[in-house]
């Protein structure tokens, strides 16, 4: 038996059999997502080989159970590139998660903005992304499965759901471009001015692995960045890891709603 198929054995044996609709990833300041589903939690210690996520701000957990009636399985402390040097660290949660029956993931995380319209506390859907960290999750894969096109890699059933679900809760969701840094330092503002020049209108540490290794996977994926700063350069407050933990849940409860509404109106 393959990892995944033993790791989705041992979950399904504590958490029951029926496949969780929707896979949830919960980035920084976002954790307490987690805590709004009735059901099961699973620490990544409890499931051998899951990363040890060490960003404080994130819980180690898997938790499955139902949200607004939908069978959900949230990863609360997603592991980041910055953190081994592994792209493809989020493999295995995300396998475990297709063993499970899931096919469907939003991803969220926190972001800074490169747009004075999506200022701290706003939200961004992602319509596309730019691996700017330049590497890549499925680099040593030997599958001819490797070279997974990304043009819908955003999926629009999805997005047209979330926005959907966003404008009922009348919460501001405008799409645009993710870039992804490697960090963990931060980006300088030249960077920032750069990635505006490519296209960008947020930058942030995670997602597009997890994005490229879900369409690798056959799942078909959504992001939402919640905003926590403006990006270095574009205002004089400081940016941190603390500020984007407090700024967080800013975002994080507009999101929770949109979240809620879309899964309460999925088909
Ligand atoms: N840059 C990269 N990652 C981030 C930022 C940022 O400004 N804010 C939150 N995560």
């Amino acid at each position: 038996m393959s990892r995944s198929a033993e790791l989705s054995r041992l979950i399904r044996d504590r958490a029951g059999e029926e496949p969780p609709e929707y896979g949830l990833i919960l980035g920084s300041g976002l954790g307490h997502l987690a805590a709004a589903v009735e059901g099961v939690a699973i620490l990544y210690s409890d499931l051998p080989g899951f990363p040890h996520a060490g960003v404080s701000g994130h819980v180690p957990q898997l938790v499955i159970g139902q949200l607004e009636g939908r069978r959900v399985a949230v990863l609360g402390g997603r592991a980041h590139y910055y953190e081994s040097g592994r792209a493809d660290v989020m493999r295995l949660p995300l396998e475990v998660l297709k063993a499970l029956g899931t096919r469907q993931l939003i991803l969220t995380n926190a972001a800074g903005s490169l747009r004075a319209a999506m200022p701290p506390g706003s939200l961004m859907l992602l319509s596309d992304h730019i691996a700017f960290a330049g590497t890549n999750p499925l680099i040593g894969e030997a599958s001819e499965a490797r070279f997974v096109p990304m043009s819908d890699a955003h999926d629009p059933t999805l997005r047209a759901g979330l926005k959907a679900a966003a404008e009922a809760e009348g919460i501001a969701l405008p799409e645009g471009v993710y870039c992804w840094f490697s960090g963990p330092s931060f980006e300088t503002p030249a960077e920032i001015r750069a990635a505006r020049i490519l296209g960008a209108d947020a930058v942030g540490m995670s997602t597009v692995p997890e994005v490229i290794l879900a369409r690798f996977l056959g799942l078909r994926c959504a992001a939402v960045s919640v905003i926590t700063n403006m990006g270095a350069g574009l205002s004089d407050e400081a940016i941190s890891h603390e500020h984007t933990k407090a700024m967080a849940p800013l975002g994080a409860a507009k999101l929770e709603r949109i979240l809620r509404r879309f899964l309460g109106q999925a088909a």
